[in-house]
């Protein structure tokens, strides 16, 4: 059955549950459970909550004053900042979207991305997520928006979205392709684009010139329950499904100052070292990709 785009059962019920390898219910059962104070507090500072890391220089003055919570929360709405321009700097390659488009968010967490694409561009947007949990919260925020009509969280699987074909006219993934196969979401996205339709990916992938998977990108890879790939991959699968890259831009330096200060930071995870050795040591790069859809 072919979903229309905004099928009423798939936005209130989840009657129609994604069919997921034992993997996916893994990824799933993840977000499912995840409650990290580094997402929720954020998020809270002004109800964008975000599950990507952030780009740019930090002030360094939230570092300054003494230990306590006036200090903690310096830093954090500092952090925040640094993810909304990380969305923001992801959605100035959207190229030019008018209203009446629609817009597909693959692997849409608690939304963030998905409110800030709608209200910078009035589109439609529909986000999609293996996280029951994930989905439900990102309803209940549209509809605190206002928004429910036009952004809506799906419960299905980014590899099969059961939405029409060339239904889509930009479609993206902010930090999610870590945890699919790039030859079925780059089939899936080919069906759903028209012709010169773009997509726009931030991702993390390792580096093939280094040689493999670095001991830091396998453990970021186990703290995830992720698979990163490595940067030839992404442009092989591209080519495969005739995306045509226009922009390809390497945000590794852009992210390292967000990793010291969230290393710093009271909500910190343990996973800040790791990032910041594969930055710095050549291992891993933080990717934006750009590229449009030229195979019909
Ligand atoms: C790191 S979070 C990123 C969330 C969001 N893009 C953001 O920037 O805030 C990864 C997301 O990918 C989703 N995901 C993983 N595998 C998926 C799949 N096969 N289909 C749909 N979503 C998936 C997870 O449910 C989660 O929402």
């Amino acid at each position: 059955m072919t979903a229309t785009s905004h099928d009423a059962a798939t936005v209130t019920g989840f009657t129609d549950p994604p069919v997921l390898s034992a993997y996916q219910r893994s990824v799933a059962s993840y977000w499912n459970s995840e409650r990290d104070p580094v997402n929720i507090r954020l998020g809270e500072i002004d109800g964008l909550f975000h599950h990507h890391y952030g780009v740019g220089d930090y002030d360094p003055s939230v570092l300054d004053g003494p230990a306590g919570p006036a200090r903690d929360e310096a830093i954090i709405a500092e952090m925040h900042r640094l993810e909304t321009a990380q969305a923001d700097l992801l959605l100035d390659y959207f190229g030019d979207v008018r209203a009446g488009d629609c817009l597909l968010d693959g692997g849409s967490g608690r939304g963030g991305t998905s409110f800030m694409a709608h209200h910078r561009f009035g589109c439609q947007v529909d986000g999609v997520t293996i996280s029951e949990t994930q989905a439900e919260f990102a309803n209940a925020q549209a509809r605190q928006r206002g928004v429910a009509d036009r952004v809506r969280f799906h419960l299905r699987n980014m590899l099969d979205t059961g939405f029409g074909a060339g239904s889509r006219q930009v479609i993206w993934t902010n930090e999610t392709t870590m945890y699919v196969d790039l030859d079925q979401l780059y089939a899936e996205f080919a069906r759903l684009l028209g012709n010169g339709g773009r997509y726009v990916c931030i991702t993390g992938c390792y580096n093939d010139v280094t040689g493999g998977r670095s001991k830091a990108v396998s453990q970021i890879d186990q703290h995830y329950t992720c698979n990163i790939h490595p940067r030839s991959e992404y442009f092989r699968a591209l080519a495969d499904h005739a995306f045509v890259p226009i922009n390809v831009i390497d945000l590794t330096s852009l992210t390292i100052p967000y990793w010291e200060l969230r290393a710093q930071s009271p909500v910190a995870t343990g996973i800040e070292e790791p990032f910041l050795t594969a930055y710095r040591e050549g291992s891993f790069h933080y990717l934006l990709i750009v590229a449009d859809y030229v195979g019909r």
